[in-house]
């Protein structure tokens, strides 16, 4: 079957029905004996914990340490784990729940929500990538949510019931959230508090992506998602228990843990151009599983389209020159360098 064929059938489909995993989905490992995709066998990530409600009060100086532990991690890790966040552990568990809840329904009620062929807000999969790039183990809804005139209410489910209320409050929370850690960024690289939200912008876009990893009887065969680094600005990740989702560091691979009251905040490659390469966008993957499904909510934010956006100017001097060209609507050069398993911050470096 082509991959056209192939994206119109869902992975939750084929594994109910108990069909292999086609050709297709299948990566083909360049015989890396160290890549092996056994989860088992990797590493545990020591990504930094970050309180966010210690990095903004300013009484002690308990937020400088803060600081530079932000600034440690984004500068190695390229991501942290937000705890402090103001949002309830109960709250999170509750979208956690309506998620589950959606992609446990049957196909027919989850399909009423099945994006179009060129459309990307929806039920489905990702666009079909270019010849040789395999096809995730994976399924999403996808939804724009902020700003609002970009939402397209037909996306988004009605049942559970409560899904779209609950997704409108995480909204939100998020866009205070993301108002905290660009601050927090900032302050970090010792630079006026709002530089990066102004070059977000007011009306930066927030993305919601629900994705729903399959088991797979053979996980050393494929990814719930294949290697990349994130074309926004930063994500942000909440997890469920199920340790998969891997970041590289130095050339390897490492699991990320799953801490259920803490939201990862992974660096796209729009902070890195922004921080001029001193913040770096990681490379990451999402591994499959032989026993468990795993489920993930991420958060894409990144600044709003049509507006330049380019490494702070206070960043760039004689000893570190600048390292990349301002860029309008990064996502779209994203997305095709993504299409062929290329990694779009190379074509803009200066
Ligand atoms: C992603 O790269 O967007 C996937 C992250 C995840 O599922 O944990
Ligand atoms: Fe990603």
């Amino acid at each position: 079957p082509s991959a056209e064929n192939l994206l119109s059938k869902r992975v939750q489909e084929m594994v109910v029905n108990g069909e292999q995993p086609p050709h297709l989905y299948i990566c083909r490992d360049d015989g890396d004996e160290a890549d092996h995709q056994d989860v088992a066998a990797s590493q545990l990530a020591s990504i930094p914990i970050i309180d966010l409600g210690v990095v903004s009060e300013s009484t002690t100086n308990k937020h400088v340490d803060e600081l530079n532990k932000l600034h440690s991690a984004l500068s190695s890790w390229g991501c942290f784990q937000a705890i402090g966040h103001g949002i309830s552990s109960a709250f999170l568990d509750s979208i956690r729940q309506v998620a589950k809840e959606f992609f446990e329904q049957p196909m027919e009620s989850k399909t009423k929500y099945a994006k179009g062929v060129d459309e990307v807000q929806g039920y489905g999969a990702d666009p079909v990538p270019e010849e040789g790039q395999p096809l995730d183990w994976s399924d999403r809804l996808f939804l724009d949510v902020y700003p609002l005139h970009k939402r397209q209410p037909r996306f988004w489910p009605q049942t559970p019931t409560s899904f779209r209320y609950i997704l409108e409050e995480y909204t939100v929370k998020m866009k205070t959230f993301t108002e905290v850690v660009s601050k927090a960024m900032a302050k970090s690289l010792k630079l006026e508090e709002d530089c990066f939200l102004d070059q977000f912008g007011e009306r930066a876009e927030l993305q919601a992506r629900f994705n729903y990893y399959s088991c797979c009887e053979r996980p050393d065969l494929v990814l719930g998602l294949k290697p990349h680094a994130d074309g926004t600005g930063y994500t942000i990740i909440l997890q469920d228990d199920v340790q998969s989702l891997q970041v590289s560091k130095d050339g390897h691979w490492f699991t990320v843990p799953t801490i259920s009251n803490a939201l990862l905040v992974l660096l796209g490659d729009q902070m890195e151009i922004m921080t001029n390469g001193i913040y770096k966008s990681p490379l990451h993957r999402v591994l499959s599983n032989s026993k468990k499904e795993r489920l993930s909510l991420v958060m894409s934010y990144s600044p709003e389209s049509n507006k330049e956006i380019g490494p702070e100017e206070r960043l760039i001097n004689e000893e570190t020159p600048r390292v990349y060209r301002n860029v309008k609507n990064y996502g779209a050069t994203h997305m095709e360098h993504y299409q062929r398993g290329q990694r779009a911050l190379r074509s803009i470096r200066v």
